[in-house]
């Protein structure tokens, strides 16, 4: 299919077909200016010109797993693990509502240490002692673990598939299946969780028609929240020698996300601003709407280093917190004050559509 016709039922709000995602998703030039105008304009129509910030604290980088890409691996013995306690969460979450965060993202590897029931604990201290939603990124746990959590509080969780395409998943996940992944999701969104899922942008041996059947996949799921990023090789993981991903590449993700998805929340990533200076901005204006400040303590920053060349490394959440809502009125958006729940039609929206499709 053409370009122009594939923008044509892209813009339309068609049902995702790889027919139309593929050469939207190769767009080169002019035609690539005019999908992210295009998702741009979409983004204001659906969700207005205000930027959500939630603030993402990384509370833990010690993992059980060998995912080839990251930095945190188990194997990778060269990074200093550390654990905050309850008590620097809890002041860490106080300080960032004291800042006017609504949102605050709970991230770690997949650190067994936090149990169900510590882990509930925190989340309950969190929704005692503030007012904030709180969206958990904690990685594949099991379905009474998720339960207890969501019970004690948990709004949202983030989950990313990395990739559908069976075999580069098993490629770079030695310790993960495939239909294990996708049944955390099924399981979480079944427990009432806000969803949130994304992939990365630039694996190896992922091409157009992949990532157009992620985002097919993801719109049978019906997720609410879609992070994505480049894949930035890591020099102490197996995947140092791969290219990675471009910035240009996530941004065209970005903008066929936003045509398939018009009300879901997409976040300009840390990964987007690390891969170029302006990449969040960029991001921005090309269809994402969220934006997620480090609020980790200073300290162990450097230690989450998923990535390399991660940015903020030696910020305070303060500074974070002021460099971002400059970014935002820099380009003409403003900063969001509610708590940027999704959107009520949009879940409407995906359980009708799953009702068609069962
Ligand atoms: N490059 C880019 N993104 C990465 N992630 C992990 N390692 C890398 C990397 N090397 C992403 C994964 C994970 C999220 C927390 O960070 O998508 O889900
Ligand atoms: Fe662990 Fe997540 Fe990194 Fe995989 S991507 S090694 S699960 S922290
Ligand atoms: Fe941290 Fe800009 S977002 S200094």
């Amino acid at each position: 299919m053409d370009f122009k016709k594939a923008l044509e039922l892209g813009v339309s709000g068609a049902g995702p077909d790889t027919a139309w995602l593929v050469p939207l998703l190769d767009a080169k030039g002019a035609d690539e200016s005019a999908l992210m105008s295009a998702a741009d304009k979409k983004r204001s129509v659906t969700m207005g010109d205000s930027v959500h910030l939630r603030g993402l604290i990384e509370f833990s980088n010690y993992c059980r797993k060998n995912c080839h890409y990251c930095g945190l691996r188990k194997d990778n013995k060269k990074v200093e693990r550390y654990r905050l306690s309850k008590e620097k969460i809890l002041e860490t979450a106080l300080k960032a509502e004291k800042l006017g965060y609504k949102t605050l993202v709970l991230q770690s590897g997949e650190d067994l240490q936090f149990s169900r029931e510590e882990m509930s604990e925190v989340i309950k201290e969190l929704k005692n002692k503030t007012k904030i939603a709180v969206t958990l990124s904690l990685g594949e746990r099991d379905e009474e673990t998720y339960r207890a959590w969501r019970k004690a509080g948990a709004d949202r969780y983030l989950l990313r598939i990395e990739t559908t395409d069976p075999e580069i998943f098993k490629k770079i996940h030695p310790d993960s299946d495939l239909e294990h992944r996708k049944n955390c999701l099924y399981t979480l969104r079944k427990l009432g969780y806000q969803l949130g899922s994304g992939v990365m942008v630039g694996l190896p041996g992922q091409d157009a028609l992949s990532l157009a059947k992620d985002i097919v996949w993801m719109h049978d799921l019906g997720v609410e929240m879609i992070g994505i990023g480049p894949f930035l090789p890591h020099k102490e993981t197996p995947l140092k020698d791969e290219k990675g991903g471009t910035l240009n590449q996530a941004l065209r993700l970005i903008a066929v996300l936003r045509l398939v998805f018009p009300y879901a929340h997409m976040p300009a990533t840390t990964a987007m601003g690390t891969i170029d200076p302006m990449g969040r901005e960029k991001a921005l204006q090309s269809g994402a709407n969220v934006m997620m400040p480090n609020i980790t303590p200073t300290e162990v920053r450097p230690l989450y280093e998923i990535y390399p060349n991660k940015i903020c490394l030696d910020e305070s959440a303060e500074k974070c917190f002021g460099c971002v809502t400059a970014r935002i009125i820099a380009i003409g958006r403003t900063v969001g004050t509610d708590y940027g729940h999704t959107k009520r039609s949009d879940r409407r929206q995906a359980t009708s559509e799953k009702r068609k499709a069962t």
